[in-house]
């Protein structure tokens, strides 16, 4: 049987100390086991190694039909086909982030400005705009320094949503979140996000399309 191809993108811009990457080496490996197959990653560091902006050239290629982008922008074009092969590759999507500022790293919005392209993507109909991607299992590792994602809320959440929306917008439904927060006041950071990792792992359901992959 096939292994199941994982992509990851790690978006702290921390290294040994980072509490994502921490809880990522925690969470990923139990869980691939439980998907009873070889999983081969290819992992993307966003923060270690952050793509470039986007460029004036990739803003006006988008508003133009994708005959006309791919000739008149093509070279300009190129690392968003990468990321977009990648993406497509995967059977599998995990991201591994904190949250800064309520949301996203800006390393991981900027690949999603590189990734959500019409008529290569998604395409813009009269209902609204449609993924064109198939959807796939994906998850989100994420830790904050504060309290993310408790009700009552002491944090405005646009992490979750915003993910979902701007993944949902490519065909990517099928997201977990699976949180570490509080993390700022922690004497021992690393060792809460392993607890958590635990917790998790006895929590975390598979996504809904798993099955059908695995
Ligand atoms: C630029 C920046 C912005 C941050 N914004 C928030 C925030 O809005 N809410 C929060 O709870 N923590 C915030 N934090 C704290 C991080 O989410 C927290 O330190 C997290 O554990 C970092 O993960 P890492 O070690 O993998 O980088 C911010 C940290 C940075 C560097």
């Amino acid at each position: 049987m096939n292994n199941l191809k994982l992509l990851l993108l790690d978006c702290s811009p921390r290294r040994d100390n980072s509490t994502s990457r921490h809880f990522t080496r925690h969470l990923l490996p139990a869980m691939a086991k439980r998907f009873g197959r070889d999983i081969q990653i290819n992992r993307r560091d966003l923060g270690a190694e952050p793509l470039p902006p986007i460029t004036a050239e990739y803003a006006e290629s988008l508003v133009l039909p994708i005959a006309e982008a791919k000739a008149r922008f093509g070279s300009a074009l190129a690392l968003s086909d990468q990321l977009i092969q990648e993406l497509d590759d995967a059977d599998m999507l995990w991201i591994s982030a904190p949250v800064h500022n309520f949301t996203v790293p800006a390393v991981l919005k900027n690949w999603i400005d590189l990734v959500v392209r019409r008529d290569v993507t998604f395409k813009t109909t009269e209902h609204g705009k449609v993924g064109l991607l198939r959807d796939r299992p994906t998850f989100v590792a994420v830790t904050s320094g504060g309290a993310m994602f408790r009700e009552p809320s002491l944090q405005p959440d646009f992490f979750r949503p915003y993910l979902n929306a701007a993944l949902g917008v490519i065909g990517l439904k099928d997201i977990t979140f699976m949180h570490a927060t509080g993390l700022a006041s922690a004497d021992e950071p690393l060792s809460i996000v392993e607890t958590k990792a635990g917790q998790w792992l006895r929590e975390a359901s598979f996504g809904q399309t798993i099955p059908s992959i695995v």
